[in-house]
């Protein structure tokens, strides 16, 4: 009969749990499993049975105890057996240089000088503590000196083992450190499902990790996707000898049950170390964890040790840090702006805060969906970003740097303008002021109506634009048209030359082409592609005010979105009025109707694009170039986009919209290449 059969459950239990730690250790740590998720399942279940039978058998380092606790009410302060230092940080390879030459002043002559390079991990510091091979503390760093208890919570992460590997080297009391984190893959999993649930998203995975690490409800911190890379040593009882380098450590680290970084490296020459980072700055992007730099330490650890620390960092190690991609400074305030169609967009007041070589006071914080959702209040430290490495936008809080002093930041229930009561059309996050003549979107109106993707008119920027309104000269666009050189001769800083220039550029503007005063009339959802086929096929103003349901769905180009708008903005008094008056002005221009469809295949059949920012040519351009490839151009980024192309200075609503969806961003020149690589 098998031994097995004779066994106690005791032994079988403790049996069990060596086979399952190996298996977890295989996969986790050696990334090397050699049984099947369901066979390790059913080892688990051969436990569990074992265990509900036999409750009393149940210990805490058992692989079933994964699932998490009793909720605590606060985490119990520990003090660490010895401080959990910081490191001194350099950006460059002058820094890298500038700090050995420092310390080989102190190294003896003679000394062979190795070191070992690791990945600065952007996540948090933990320390596990393990007490004949079981894990018995797991502890945040806290002010370095006193950490806070969150065993219940750390046990909870797979690849922490619960019990190191048996037989191997480990002494019988042993402290590591290592950085706990959240793979990007599955940051962004998990932010999309806090997304769908209505529940709070995260900054970045670091904030997701740190937030989830300081769960009293550690059955929380169970399901969510943290991992570990352990890399140095706190405590190391005398009855195993300790590892003399920092490469020894690492490979004994592994060696006994921790994950350890597999982009590691030990090097002889500081230049091999300089070659190896800096070549990290183009692979960064290419690993499931966010790294903010990377680490050196000298090899020897005596050597280390000798040297000391200096402010909170030893000496002997170094953080080369990459350009950060995020910044944090305080939020001060909250203003409201107005776009052309009404949208109030709420917009961040910032202490100044440099980033990606720019100055940034001022940052878009969406809508207030979003601020609700990343939990962002007046006062809050901040994490800035920028779209596209471009636009500023506030990323979420520092919630662990709250003071109890921040205030909650309000949706206005009317307009800070003019006092309507805001809207929100169904299916969209934006507020509206549903005023039409809303002084707060007057200006933008008119700036549209003016500007280069609209009418062009020379010489009409912002400011002219703000004085005119000001002076109360325009109270709509065709009012410019009524401008006269006496008017105009009555502001400040006009004078004749320049009011007679001005009055000839808004007078060759009734020559333009009435896709771009489509355009410039600012009809919801309706940019430059849309209102060149909406031109196309209606040939004037007055086909346009009378189109069709029918009519529009039958438009290439033009959606049931666009469709409704057109409707809606057509059936408005105001809109007949306005045009009348334009009419009047002269400003009628008309084209030749085009009614048949126009179906193009070739490469880009089946994709659609959205444009934002500036290209090499003008929008139209562009948009013809794609459809006379077979693609489509729309207005909005939507779930059925497949590419947004970025140009100069892009919208940072598009540029958010794709990143959240998912929808890759491409530039001109991969646009183009699209087209080649597939033809
Ligand atoms: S060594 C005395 N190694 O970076 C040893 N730190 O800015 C000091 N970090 O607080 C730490 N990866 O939380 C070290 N491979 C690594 C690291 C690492 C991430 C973090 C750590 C530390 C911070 C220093």
């Amino acid at each position: 009969m098998p031994a097995k059969h004779n066994s106690s459950p005791a032994e079988r239990a403790a049996k069990l749990r060596e086979q399952i730690n190996l298996h977890s250790y295989r996969y986790h740590v050696l990334d090397d499993p050699i049984i099947s998720d369901s066979e390790y399942d059913a080892l688990i279940n051969a436990l569990k049975a074992i265990e509900s039978d036999h409750p009393e058998l149940i210990t805490p380092d058992s692989p079933t105890q994964r699932v998490g606790a009793t909720p605590i009410s606060e985490f119990i302060k520990v003090r660490h057996a010895q401080s959990i230092l910081s490191l001194a940080a350099v950006y460059d390879s002058a820094g890298v240089r500038a700090w050995y030459e420092r310390i080989s002043k102190l190294i003896p002559e003679g000394t062979s000088v190795a070191f070992t390079v690791e990945p600065k991990i952007d996540g948090l510091t933990v320390v596990l503590t393990y007490e004949d091979g079981k894990l018995t503390l797991g502890a945040t760093r806290g002010d370095g000196v006193i950490g806070e208890d969150i065993t219940a919570n750390v046990r909870t992460v797979k690849s922490i083992p619960l019990a190191l590997i048996s037989g191997a080297p480990a002494p019988r009391r042993l402290a590591v450190r290592g950085e706990a984190y959240m793979p990007i893959d599955e940051f962004e999993k998990m932010n999309a499902a806090q997304l769908s649930l209505g529940e709070r998203t995260y900054a970045n995975p670091r904030n997701f990790a740190a937030g989830s690490l300081r769960q009293l409800d550690s059955r929380l911190t169970a399901k969510r996707p943290l991992r570990v890379f352990c890399y140095a040593m706190i405590e190391w009882s005398e009855d195993q000898p300790a590892p003399a380098t920092q490469w020894q450590l690492l490979q004994t680290l592994k060696a006994i049950g921790f994950p350890v970084s597999d982009i590691s490296r030990r090097f002889e020459s500081l230049d091999d170390v300089i070659t190896y980072i800096e070549s990290f700055n183009d692979k960064r992007d290419a690993l499931n964890f966010e790294i903010d730099g990377m680490v050196i330490k000298l090899d020897d650890l005596k050597l280390s040790e000798q040297l000391g620390a200096v402010g909170n960092g030893p000496r002997g190690a170094l953080a080369v840090k990459f350009p950060a991609r995020e910044a944090t400074t305080i939020l001060k305030d909250v203003q409201m702006k107005v776009g052309r169609t009404g949208v109030l967009t709420p917009n961040a007041v910032l202490e100044p805060v440099q980033l990606g070589g720019i100055t940034i006071s001022k940052a878009t914080l969406h809508n207030f969906d979003d601020v609700t959702r990343k939990d962002i209040r007046i006062g809050d430290r901040v994490i800035i970003k920028r779209a596209g490495d471009v636009i500023p936008y506030v990323a979420g809080p520092v919630v662990a740097a709250r003071t109890g002093a921040e205030r909650a930041i309000l949706a206005p229930v009317n307009c800070p303008y003019c006092e309507t009561g805001l809207t929100r059309r169904e299916g969209e996050v934006a507020v509206y002021c549903p005023n039409l003549d809303c002084p707060g979107r007057l200006d933008r109106a008119i700036e549209h109506y003016v500007g280069r993707v609209a009418l062009d008119i020379d010489g009409l920027g912002t400011k002219i634009v703000e004085q005119f309104i000001n002076a109360e000269l325009i109270a709509d666009v065709a009012d410019l048209y009524m401008l006269t050189s006496d008017d105009l001769l009555k502001l400040e800083g006009f004078a004749d030359k320049k009011v007679q220039n001005l009055l000839d550029a808004i007078a060759a503007s009734k020559g333009q082409s009435l896709d771009r005063l489509i355009v410039g009339l600012g009809i919801h959802h309706i940019g430059g592609v849309a209102a060149n086929a909406l031109a196309n096929y209606y040939g004037s103003m007055d086909a346009l005010l009378a189109a069709t349901a029918e009519q529009l769905q039958a438009i290439d180009g033009v959606g049931p979105v666009i469709a409704e708008s057109v409707l809606a903005w057509a059936g408005r008094s105001s809109t007949r009025e306005l045009i009348c008056k334009l009419q009047a002005a002269g400003m009628n221009p008309m084209q030749e109707p085009r009614r048949e469809p126009v179906v193009t295949e070739g490469p880009l059949t089946g994709k659609t694009f959205v444009i934002t920012g500036g290209l090499s040519q003008s929008r139209e351009e562009i948009a013809a170039w794609i459809e006379s490839h077979g693609g489509k151009v729309s207005e909005g980024v939507s779930k059925k986009t497949s590419y947004v192309v970025i140009g100069e200075a892009p919208g940072a609503s598009k540029v958010t919209k794709a990143t959240t969806l998912n929808i890759p961003m491409i530039s001109e020149a991969e646009l183009r290449k699209l087209v080649d690589g597939l033809g």
